[in-house]
């Protein structure tokens, strides 16, 4: 049964909700998996009896060759979480073979290529083929169940092969933003200790060739430890390849079998490592383990983005990054509908392409970060063309997005017809924590509305540390009780995952943002509270930048902060100061622009680098981050009391200098 109309547009107490669409019921090939009674209900179930509710979906959305027998164990006083123990499964089965045995001719990958005439389609039993001939390549490289393999690759179908490639073998992918220079590629491979690197010759976006394999290159000068280079070919253009080590990818795998046992795994076992930015200067490998992990990836899939048989996914956001792994690559193929792999940006070769890309492949379901929404809102409405009438579903990720932007996606994109879902989460929860139910959950522009099964969050009073019970409260967002595809550790250093996560505020997750409840109990979320920014939905961290620009030998001190943009969210200001040998001119500040770029990558260049004498600092020489930050959104009258600190003069210098910039 159809669940039955309801008004569009509720007004409640200032902010408005918005039902969901009667139009996305008429279009739907059946109904939705839930109402919003049975979320309430199935809701409660899942935080009163997680044992039951978890054990139910685990073997419903996955298939296990060895049951489990025990649902949940540990917790986080004692950082040991683990589920499903005795089970034994295998991610790579999960995703690819079983759809390829039941229905080999399904859409598994629409590949958007750069250019819009060179993409194609992958059935569920191409994609098995291409997965077994590389798994098979490793293999035969000495890659053993446990030992992680480094990728780094364009958005091209290949990169999904190695996703999967790796783990069919028990191996732990830990993919690298192709964004990524050199120099965080080298640390990344060096941290996970990889022995392969996955990669191509080129990569290509928005018209225009990257130099990939060059990079690699760089990056393992110095990663002794790395036996095998696998290099798809992409461009064709020549790339250097050296002896003994680089491997073309058409080679070897030529020379296999396109069918390849999977290796059954522990459910605890590793399935992948993803770096991230913290609080402090060194990204943090997350690990994510294989049966908690998957199960909150097709979980998610199936009752968020409401999957159905038939549907298409098109996830816009990178591979590189968490909404890659979980949205563009496992939870649509768990669930055995087609993914979409755009390799472009949405603005080449003009500011249609999204809106072509969903009318082309009749795409039922759309997900990218509120950036992107921005810069096409910006462009105009007249770049929206096509018939957009496939899409049920439009999500929304990375960072909060505004009203105007929420109802811009609505009413233009959507055309009032789509269920809009804000869904918070992030690399270290693995999937949706906070998040509208697809065709279920009544929204607000700006709200990531309830939280999805099993997920107890609680508002915690920064100062005090007491949970702020009852509605209509703002402060620390944490979660109250383990879930399935929560991380399990920090690669190399479990007492920085206990000390960032679990020790902060005792028994509870720390999610580093701050949250308000409504007085309906929907959820806002404000940003972080940590030193991490946001910039084009990219997490970076202002300590990790800092670090950058110390490398460079003129820099004595430096402080990095985030500034809210219009555009890009976020930007990255930098406040330089200089050795006594060495000058302000507008040469050295695009050396240091150059200094983060080389040592991160090119999206975290600071928008401005302002070179000043001094930082501000109190007597005991921390720097103040808090005034260079108002100094820069235009509150210079609102600095407070800076005559405690050790340089007061300063102030007024550093204001000229932002000034004169
Ligand atoms: C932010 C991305 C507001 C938040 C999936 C979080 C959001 C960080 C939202 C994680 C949202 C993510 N509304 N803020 N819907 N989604 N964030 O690890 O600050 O790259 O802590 O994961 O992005 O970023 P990450």
């Amino acid at each position: 049964m159809v669940p039955e109309a309801q008004p569009v547009v509720v007004e409640a107490q200032g902010a408005k909700t918005f039902a969901v669409p009667q139009a996305l019921f008429d279009k739907h090939p059946g109904k939705p998996h839930l109402a919003f009674e049975e979320y309430r209900a199935k809701y409660k179930e899942s935080i009163e009896n997680p044992t039951q509710f978890w054990g139910d979906l685990a073997r419903e959305l996955l298939h296990w060759d060895i049951p489990f027998q025990t649902v949940k164990n540990g917790g986080f006083e004692t950082g040991d979480v683990s589920w499903f123990m005795e089970g034994r499964l295998n991610a790579c089965y999960n995703a690819v073979d079983r759809h390829a045995f039941a229905e080999p001719n399904g859409p598994a990958v629409i590949y958007e290529a750069d250019e819009p005439s060179d993409g194609r389609i992958i059935t569920y039993s191409e994609l098995l083929r291409e997965v077994c001939k590389l798994a098979y390549t490793l293999k035969e490289m000495g890659i053993k169940k446990g030992d992680t393999v480094a990728i780094y690759m364009p958005m091209i179908p290949e990169a999904i092969v190695a996703f999967l490639a790796v783990v069919r073998i028990g191996a732990i992918h830990t993919v690298v933003f192709a964004g990524f220079s050199s120099e965080s590629l080298r640390d990344r491979v060096q941290d996970a200790k990889s022995k392969v690197v996955i990669t191509a010759d080129e990569g290509k976006r928005g018209g225009k060739n990257i130099a990939t394999k060059k990079i690699v290159d760089a990056a393992l000068e110095e990663c002794p430890d790395v036996k095998n280079v696998i290099v798809y070919r992409r461009t064709g253009n020549e790339v250097p390849m050296k002896e003994g080590r680089d491997v073309w990818w058409h080679d070897e795998l030529s020379k296999y079998p396109a069918y390849c046992p999977p290796e059954l795994m522990a459910s605890e076992d590793p399935l992948f490592l993803l770096y991230t930015s913290g609080s402090t200067g060194k990204p943090k490998g997350v690990m994510h383990t294989t049966g908690g992990y998957l199960v909150g990836a097709a979980a998610t899939g199936k009752y968020v983005f409401d999957l159905h048989p038939g549907d298409k996914m098109g996830t816009a956001g990178d591979v590189g990054w968490i909404t890659g792994h979980t949205y563009c690559v496992y939870a649509p193929l768990l669930l055995g509908v087609a993914t979409l792999v755009f390799e472009g940006t949405p603005a080449y070769p003009n500011f249609s392409r999204y809106w072509e890309i969903i009318a082309k492949h009749k795409l039922t379901h759309f997900y990218c970060a509120p950036t992107a929404l921005r810069l096409l809102k910006r462009a105009g409405d007249h770049h929206i063309k096509g018939d957009l009438s496939s899409l049920r579903i439009l999500g929304s990720v990375g960072e909060p997005i505004a009203e105007e932007v929420w109802r811009w996606y609505h009413e233009k994109v959507g055309r009032e017809e789509c269920h809009i879902l804000d869904t918070y989460w992030q690399t270290e929860t693995g999937s949706h924590v906070i998040t509208p139910i697809g065709g279920c959950t009544p929204t607000k522009p700006g709200s990531a509305s309830l939280p999805f099964f099993g997920i107890e969050p609680a508002i915690v009073d920064p100062v005090t540390g007491r949970e702020l019970v009852g509605n209509d409260v703002e402060g620390v967002l944490v979660i109250k009780q383990p879930w399935p595809s929560m991380a399990r550790t920090v690669w190399g250093s479990h007492q920085r995952y206990m000390d960032t996560y679990f020790n902060v505020y005792k028994g509870c997750y720390f999610t580093g943002d701050s949250a308000a409840r409504d007085y309906e109990g929907y959820y806002w979320i404000r940003g972080r509270v940590d030193d991490v920014v946001n910039v084009s939905a990219h997490r970076l961290s202002t300590a990790e930048i800092e670090a950058a620009l110390i490398q460079h030998p003129a820099v004595a001190e430096s402080a990095v902060v985030g500034v809210a943009d219009e555009l890009t969210g976020q930007t990255v200001n930098a406040f330089v100061a200089l050795k006594d040998a060495y000058k302000n001119t507008p040469e050295m500040r695009k050396e240091l622009t150059m200094q983060v770029r080389k040592s991160i990558g090119p999206f975290a260049a600071p928008k401005a680098v302002y070179i000043v004498d001094d930082l501000p600092k109190t007597r005991s020489g921390k720097i103040m981050r808090r005034i260079l930050r108002k100094i820069l959104s235009g509150e210079e009258d609102q600095l407070g009391d800076i005559s405690t600190l050790s340089n007061p003069s300063v102030v007024e210098h550093i204001i000229n200098v932002v000034h004169e910039t």
